[in-house]
């Protein structure tokens, strides 16, 4: 998935959010907003792993871009007290480097993998026993001579994260003792954290202008923390760096952001929808032709919030725009209105 990277409210970490994200990342499960389910689950997880000395059960994350699936392995790392190593699936090559890792290991250490339903099956094989009894079992030499040696390692715990656990093998999310799925973020909490991220970057923001920043974050923490890096050079240079409502929405307009946080992209995915194929339904492939994006990209990025936010419905005969996406034109909704 090679995915735009100018857009402003794309959910996947652009350059310049890496570094800037790790200031305004919580470290604790205190200070982590939003997300109670998983949040109190984990809380009870690591207390009672803590209480028997145990390394962490493998934990499983899965969910759209963006809404701190890394932010929580850092955090469950930090409240386990063990040092945290992060890789991800399609970088990890050869069995070799994960067999070096996995053996280097300090007890209940954390080894955090992204994208993980992107790592090879020769890389999963290796995994299984190491996941489930703590061993690895690395052949040595080749042909009739060839045996297998069985080599401990410290209990350790493996964090996963992916946007599509449907793309995980069934043996692979069998060894996940626990599983979370992280979801949009509401409002409030939305709002919350960009009042914590101004209040870290020093930033003065009124609740009008955090209400209307949150309200156009698609749901995501890392889209509002950019939407308040940009808000914040704009009130720098054009006002007097404080965040106002007015500076806010000025900004807002000026970078194009509109007001459910789409772009150009969502408009164009709703309108075609609605234009080439009457409404739908249509097939997630024929839509990634017709608007001319890779099919992942549409089911991993773009669709997730479209139907959280009731624009967009997935039936079992494909995709279809919802009155709220005709009324969002200013269209009138086929059905509506007619005789039958
Ligand atoms: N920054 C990004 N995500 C956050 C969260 N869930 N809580 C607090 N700050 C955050």
């Amino acid at each position: 998935m090679t995915p735009p990277d100018d857009r402003l409210v794309q959910a996947v970490p652009g350059d310049d959010d890496v570094q800037y994200e790790a200031g305004l990342r919580p470290r604790s499960l205190g200070d982590y907003i939003g997300q109670d389910r998983v949040r109190d689950n984990l809380q009870v997880s690591i207390s009672a792993a803590k209480g028997r000395q145990e390394a962490l059960d493998h934990v499983l994350l899965y969910g759209p871009p963006g809404l701190g699936k890394t932010t929580l392995a850092y955090v469950i790392a930090n409240e386990m007290g063990v040092p945290i190593r992060s890789t991800s699936g399609p970088v990890i090559e050869k069995p070799g480097d994960l067999a070096a890792m996995l053996t280097n290991l300090q007890p209940h250490e954390v080894i955090f993998i992204d994208e993980i339903h992107r790592m090879s099956p020769a890389i999963e094989e290796i995994l299984y026993p190491a996941l489930e009894d703590y061993e690895l079992d690395i052949m040595i030499g080749q042909g009739p001579s060839a045996r297998s040696v069985k080599v401990p390692l410290q209990p350790f715990t493996l964090i996963g994260a992916t946007t599509r656990a449907g793309l995980l093998t069934a043996p692979l999310r069998a060894r996940f003792g626990i599983v979370h799925r992280l979801d949009f973020y509401g409002q409030l909490d939305i709002e919350e954290i960009v009042r914590r991220s101004a209040r870290i970057l020093g930033v003065e923001i009124e609740p009008e202008a955090a209400t209307e920043l949150a309200r156009r974050s698609r749901g995501t923490p890392r889209i509002v923390n950019r939407l308040l890096r940009r808000v914040r050079d704009y009130a720098q240079v054009r006002a007097d760096g404080r965040l106002t409502d007015e500076v806010v929405r000025a900004a807002l307009r000026m970078l194009e952001v509109d007001d459910h946080g789409f772009d150009e992209v969502d408009r164009r995915l709703l309108r075609t929808i609605i234009d080439k194929f009457g409404g739908g339904p249509v097939g997630v492939n024929s839509l990634a032709a017709a608007i001319n994006e890779e099919r992942d990209a549409i089911e991993d990025m773009y669709e997730p919030f479209l139907i959280q936010a009731g624009f967009l419905d997935r039936t079992p005969r494909g995709r279809v725009a919802t009155p709220r996406a005709y009324e969002y034109f200013g269209l009138e909704a086929p059905g509506k209105g007619s005789l039958w």
